[in-house]
């Protein structure tokens, strides 16, 4: 899904940690883009007809007898195409240059001396603070004799080249980190410059362009769509009811396993608020008594996995004519990236709504597949929908139910509920909320001695956990201000009844997780 004047630019993934970083400045340099595999044949190219290629680096060396390429014949069809890093070794070694190995890699930051300042490259280019980031083992020692240079180096001689008839590009250095300081200007320069790409793609013509195809798709048809109350469903949901109005019905499963106050939160919001039709499927006792006397983690996401996909089939079946099933995929869940660990490897295990569609039996409309999260609170923000549901937290399907070790009952997910409720908000007080991944409480399978006024106890141990991560696959704790954690601590040892301990989780992803189940 396009818009605008259906520009397109193609990133070819060479498996380059960093190809969706180039996705996600091409984007906001207002140009749509897509990420394909480095394998995207050349027929397939024809069909798409793309405004330009960018080939990404990856972790391969030219020399290696498995390394990735392209054809040569990719390089003359008259596309603009820029190879970054492994992709301008691959561009040179096509066009019959020599890259050799060099002794030493080459990591860090290097100062860009520009040859031809008056190249479209470089335009708008301040003189000074050329910083570029370099991460390379290869390099070019003789350039092709159809290419000239553009920039070079101390150690790099050919830190940026161009073909000399061809709109054809290389830069040595990654344009697309920050370090690279005016990386973005030279990305912008390639797209709109050199490309002719118009700045159009913005998230109102985004979202214009997705009514309009949900409309045509849907038709006079009904949809149904699960409903979380996590942003990706949310966004999701309030678009297509843009789109189709009251063909669309929202299911929400209250599974008694949220956090305080949510349940209520979905139902004045999308019920109230944006006037969707929302069914509340009741289902706290169903769960919890499917969970009496289960503690293994595993057997606790699939009874909770499988209850709720037999809620959502019964009430999936009340609605007459429902054809469609909406979700939030995103973008990240569905690029087929050549990663070095194979192309699964940053494909989700997670989802929330696995299983379903099989199912049903309804074809799937997911109307964010090309956003990346960021964008999608962008569309979700200029649909109306409050701050506090565009910057929620990620918020695991099985719910608390992940963050009680041991068994889970009524009184000890009341426990966590209450000492969760004491982190987020001081979380938010401390101006923090936004600043974090995901921070929240887990209860503990034990209980530990405490005295208060004059007595002993023996009661519950909460942790907490607070992280960063950039896409929940790593994570490192954060360094919460002690004046935060103090607070949080007093906080649940004298409001919670039941809790007399609170401990701080200090371990990065990987080795732990982010749950604790
Ligand atoms: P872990 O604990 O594996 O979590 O480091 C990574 C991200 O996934 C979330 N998570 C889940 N989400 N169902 C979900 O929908 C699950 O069973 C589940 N387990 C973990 C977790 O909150 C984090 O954002």
């Amino acid at each position: 899904m396009m818009a605008g004047s259906d520009q397109k630019i193609l990133i070819y993934d060479f498996g380059s940690q960093y190809t969706q970083l180039i996705a996600r400045c091409i984007r906001e340099s207002k140009v749509y883009c897509e990420i394909v595999p480095y394998t995207f044949g050349l027929d397939a190219l024809a069909q798409v007809k793309p405004s330009g290629l960018i080939f990404s680096g990856g972790p391969f060396s030219i020399f290696d007898p498995d390394a990735p390429r392209v054809a040569h014949e990719i390089m003359t069809l008259g596309l603009p195409i820029l190879g970054i890093c492994y992709g301008m070794q691959l561009i040179a070694h096509l066009a019959g240059g020599e890259v050799v190995r060099t002794p030493k890699r080459e990591y860090g930051k290097a100062e860009l001396q520009l040859d031809r300042p008056d190249d479209e490259l470089f335009y708008g280019f301040a003189a000074e603070n050329n910083v570029v980031w370099m991460s390379h083992g290869d390099q070019i020692i003789h350039l092709p004799s159809c290419f000239i240079t553009l920039a070079h180096t101390a150690n790099a001689p050919y830190a940026a080249i161009k073909h000399r008839d061809k709109p054809i590009y290389g830069v040595q250095f990654h344009p697309e980190v920050v370090h690279t300081h005016q990386g973005r200007k030279i990305l912008q320069n390639f797209v709109h410059r050199i490309c002719g790409c118009t700045p159009d793609w913005t998230m109102s013509s985004f979202i214009s362009h997705a009514i309009h195809n949900i409309r045509r798709r849907v038709g006079d048809k009904r949809a149904i769509c699960a409903l979380s109350g996590g942003v990706d469903s949310s966004v999701a949901a309030v678009l297509t009811h843009e789109a189709i109005g009251d063909q669309l019905t929202c299911i929400f499963v209250d599974n008694g396993l949220l956090r305080k106050g949510e349940a209520e939160k979905v139902q004045e919001v999308f019920g109230k608020f944006f006037h969707i039709k929302l069914v509340c499927c009741q289902a706290a006792k169903r769960f919890l008594d499917k969970l009496a006397g289960v503690t293994d983690p595993e057997r606790k996401r699939k009874i909770i996995g499988n209850e709720f996909i037999y809620l959502f089939e019964e009430e999936a079946k009340k609605i007459r004519d429902a054809q469609f099933l909406v979700q939030g995929t995103l973008y990240p869940d569905v690029i087929e990236s050549v990663s070095v660990k194979g192309p699964s490897a940053t494909i989700k295990s997670h989802h929330n709504v696995g299983g379903l569609p099989e199912r049903i039996n309804l074809e799937i409309i997911e109307p964010l597949r090309e956003l990346f999260k960021d964008e999608v609170r962008l569309v979700g923000k200029e649909l109306g929908i409050p701050e506090e549901i565009i910057w929620r937290q990620p918020f695991p399907g099985p719910g608390l139910a992940i963050r009680i070790i041991g068994e889970v009952t009524e009184e000890r997910l009341n426990i966590l509920r209450e000492s969760d409720v004491i982190v987020l908000e001081e979380i938010r007080a401390a101006g923090l909320y936004r600043h974090i991944w995901q921070s929240f409480a887990i209860l503990l399978p034990l209980k530990t001695v405490g005295v208060m006024g004059d007595g002993r106890t023996y009661e519950n141990v909460i942790a907490l956990r607070a992280v960063n991560s950039l896409d929940g696959m790593t994570a490192d704790w954060v360094r919460l201000p002690y004046e935060v954690l103090e607070r949080i601590s007093n906080r649940i040892i004298n409001e919670v009844s039941g809790v007399n301990r609170v401990v701080y989780d200090i371990s990065s992803k990987p080795p732990s997780t982010i749950e604790w189940e």
